[in-house]
């Protein structure tokens, strides 16, 4: 596996993989790789001849300076992870590669990019919107995994590839859970060990508020419950739990297929996401 850290190095590269006739896939990531991201790059390599992750901790995603300082960078152990499932190229371009002096373009997403995370961190998808453009475009991708952990973002970056007509196929791969649950995520590292033991509480609940839902509870009263039940297991403040479709994210009535419960809750000082399906009755 090659490290690249330049667009021009990039460049050479893909243009010489497209002349083989080789199709490109890409696997965006910000580092701190774990099995949810390793998964995306086993998809990535049925879909493609060549693949590349990138690793690059966008600034302009972070609304909270803190949250960007905290956030783990790993480059090398990334690569040594990365050796054995088979990527061709580690692309770790610079803030200057990414935003040079003078860089003035924002892509903002209007609709899905609103509400939720969006509401809850504001700036952040603006900031995934450009960083992610940027990415699809430097590494001329055919197709594009992303992970349905961060189902929002999944929606807003589905969105900006049709309404930009580009040429990536975006990719939702199922979420990656450890074995009691827990959506694997790299915030998962800074939970301390009794919060990391309550934390699969977030996946209990939303099963359970999804199994409600799916036998005819009213939406609004099962959404109460579970929010109670979050609480009372010591997380918060839960930033929003909400029965979404996935379509457009508006509020869904049940039973209102596809649609899934989302959640965002802080467990002792660490913002947790989480989403589930809620499958039709059947
Ligand atoms: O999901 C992430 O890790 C990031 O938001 C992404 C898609 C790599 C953009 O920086």
């Amino acid at each position: 596996m090659q490290i690249i850290r330049t667009k021009s190095g990039l460049r050479a590269l893909t243009t010489s993989w497209r002349r083989a006739g080789e199709r490109i896939a890409v696997v965006p990531t910000m580092g701190a790789l774990h099995d949810g991201h390793l998964s995306l790059v086993t998809a990535a390599r049925a879909h493609a001849e060549r693949v590349i992750v990138t690793l690059f901790v966008n600034p302009r995603q972070f609304n909270n300076p803190e949250d960007l300082a905290k956030y783990p960078r790993t480059e090398q152990s990334d690569a040594a992870k990365l050796a054995p499932f088979g990527a061709d190229v580690l692309y770790v371009p610079d803030g200057d590669q990414m935003y040079p002096q003078g860089f003035a373009t924002n892509i903002s997403v209007s609709g899905v990019s609103e509400g939720l995370c969006g509401a809850a961190r504001p700036g952040h998808f603006d900031g995934v919107a450009t960083v992610v453009t940027k990415l699809l475009i430097q590494t001329d991708a055919d197709v594009a995994m992303f992970g349905e952990k961060d189902f929002q973002q999944l929606q807003v970056v589905r969105r900006l590839a049709e309404d930009l007509d580009l040429k990536t196929r975006i990719i939702g791969c199922p979420t990656v859970r450890e074995a009691d649950g827990l959506a694997m995520s790299s915030r998962n590292l800074r939970l301390g060990d009794e919060s990391r033991a309550r934390a699969p509480v977030i996946r209990q609940t939303l099963a359970q508020a999804a199994d409600r839902i799916r036998q005819g509870a009213q939406v609004a009263a099962v959404l109460a419950d579970a929010g109670d039940q979050l609480r009372a297991a010591g997380l918060g403040p839960v930033d929003y739990l909400e029965y979404r479709r996935d379509s457009d994210l508006q509020p869904a009535a049940a039973p209102d297929a596809p649609a899934r419960l989302l959640v965002a809750a802080w467990l002792d000082g660490v913002r947790l996401i989480d989403n589930l399906e809620v499958a039709p009755a059947g």
